[in-house]
């Protein structure tokens, strides 16, 4: 009877859940994976509709005609994008047009192309904002078709408000030729310049987005005289033993932000020269390369001007130095308010290093050696927060100070470097620095 009742039982719960479900699956499920549809779709929509000009556009658009950019593309104009044609007069035609577009414009670098463009330079104003939009490549010319008289440069913007330039594209100096007739690499040559693959001059409200420059000449990227500047998501690449390949280089800039940078180099993979203002850079992984650093400064007994720069989230790897301030002996002027924090160090030569003492015995284009001089940079202000990882010296943190001028109101937070090999301590040097506050902090420095 007990065993007869538990049947019924069951039978019961079979129907009360087992039933409702089947049914579910034909339709209650069906009803879910449609509200998942829909979900979906709110989800794109939602998308389209945080991209403000798209919204704005449609909106628009069902009043009066979309405003929409004016298309240049090279091809349009002649280019062949073979890589041995000589696409730069094409390439100058297209920006003519672009630059004269009463509209936005965007003069496009179609992909799956590589375009050969000799050293050039896209000037404005512009009578609008134009996009360089790389989607293909730019193959740099072999070096005996540089002009002698202008060796410093390969693609310069100049003068150009509200330029952007993006795309998924690729900028590839070819620079092998240039590095093994650099002095720096085979000391019995004589010195030349070599080029800076993207100048970008006198260019306010600039954006420089995804784009990849590979193999560069000499820099990488440089900006100057700017204001108003966002880089991001910008990739680089050169082998580590590559001389002088910088990879982003700031100076006479304000307002600048670097996010999401990915730099692997054989020199600074972001420096910041005097002149640079408010610049905020986040998640930049760096390496190889000689790490994030702001100068050097008061080169040649000028005067220096930074102030307002914050590095936060970095990634080192394998680089030389890590945080770096660098100045040389007889400048003037100041470098203040510097943050470095959030950073990890991985296997860094010199992780945390203020250097005001600087003298590059290799620069072949400064005097040497270099004199004891009393006038200084005044760097004060500096902060080191949350920094850790591993040195590849024994020596992670070196704080060397002008004996005049002694670095001030230093502040390191938060710092723990180890060294790498064994995992046995680091140690520190300090000094003239006038720390004002040290909390936490190994190795123990000041
Ligand atoms: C410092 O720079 C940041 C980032 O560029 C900016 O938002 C901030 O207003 C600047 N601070 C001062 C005092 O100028
Ligand atoms: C520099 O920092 C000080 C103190 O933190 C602040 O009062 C001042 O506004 C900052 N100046 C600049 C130019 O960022």
């Amino acid at each position: 009877m007990a065993s007869r009742k538990v049947i019924l039982a069951v039978l019961f719960l079979l129907l009360l859940f087992i039933f409702p479900a089947i049914a579910f699956a034909f339709t209650g499920g069906m009803h879910t994976e449609s509200v998942h549809r829909r979900l979906g779709e709110r989800s794109v929509k939602a998308d389209t509709l945080s991209h403000r000009p798209v919204q704005r556009h449609r909106k628009l658009g069902q009043e009066t005609k979309p405003p929409q950019d004016a298309e240049f593309n090279v091809v349009s104009y002649g280019a062949v994008g073979d890589g041995k044609t000589d696409d730069t007069p094409a390439f100058q035609k297209a920006w003519a047009a672009a630059c004269s577009s009463s509209n936005p414009a965007t003069m496009l670098v179609p992909k799956e192309k590589d375009f050969l463009v000799k050293q050039t330079t896209f000037s404005g104003q512009c009578k609008s904002s134009v996009r360089f939009k790389l989607d293909g490549t730019l193959v740099a010319p072999g070096r005996s078709t540089w002009p002698k008289a202008n060796m410093n440069k390969w693609i310069m913007f100049s003068n150009v408000d509200k330029l952007t330039v993006s795309g998924e594209g690729t900028m590839d100096g070819k620079g092998e030729v240039w590095w093994k007739n650099s002095c720096r690499v085979n000391k019995n040559l004589k010195c030349t310049k070599a080029p800076t693959a993207l100048l970008l001059n006198k260019c306010n409200h600039l954006k420089v987005e995804n784009i990849r420059l590979l193999n560069s000449q000499q820099m990488h990227m440089s900006v100057k005289d700017c204001k108003d500047v966002v880089l991001k998501h910008i990739t680089i690449i050169a082998p580590g033993d590559s001389p002088n390949t910088d990879g982003i280089h700031i100076a006479r800039t304000k307002d600048i932000q670097v996010m999401d940078c990915n730099i692997k180099t054989g020199d600074d993979c972001i420096s910041i020269e005097t002149g640079t203002e408010n610049l905020y850079a986040s998640k930049i992984t760096c390496g190889p390369g000689h790490g994030i650093s702001v100068g050097s400064l008061g080169d040649k007994n000028s005067e220096a001007r930074v102030s307002n720069i914050t590095i936060n989230k970095a990634h080192l790897i394998g680089t030389t130095n890590g945080a770096r301030i660098k100045s040389w002996q007889g400048g003037k002027g100041y470098a203040k308010n510097i943050t470095f924090e959030d950073i990890i160090m991985e296997k860094v030569k010199n992780p945390i290093i203020i250097d005001q003492n600087y003298c590059d015995m290799d620069d072949p284009l400064m005097p040497k050696p270099c004199k004891k001089q009393t006038s200084a940079v005044e760097l004060s202000n500096i902060q080191f927060k949350n920094i850790r990882g591993t040195s590849g010296t024994k020596e992670a943190i070196k704080l060397d100070c002008s004996d005049t001028i002694p670095c001030h109101d230093l502040v390191l937070q938060d710092v723990k470097l180890t060294f790498s090999r064994h995992g046995k301590g680091a140690t520190s040097t300090c000094k003239n620095a006038k720390l004002k506050k040290s909390d936490n902090v190994i190795p123990k420095t000041c």
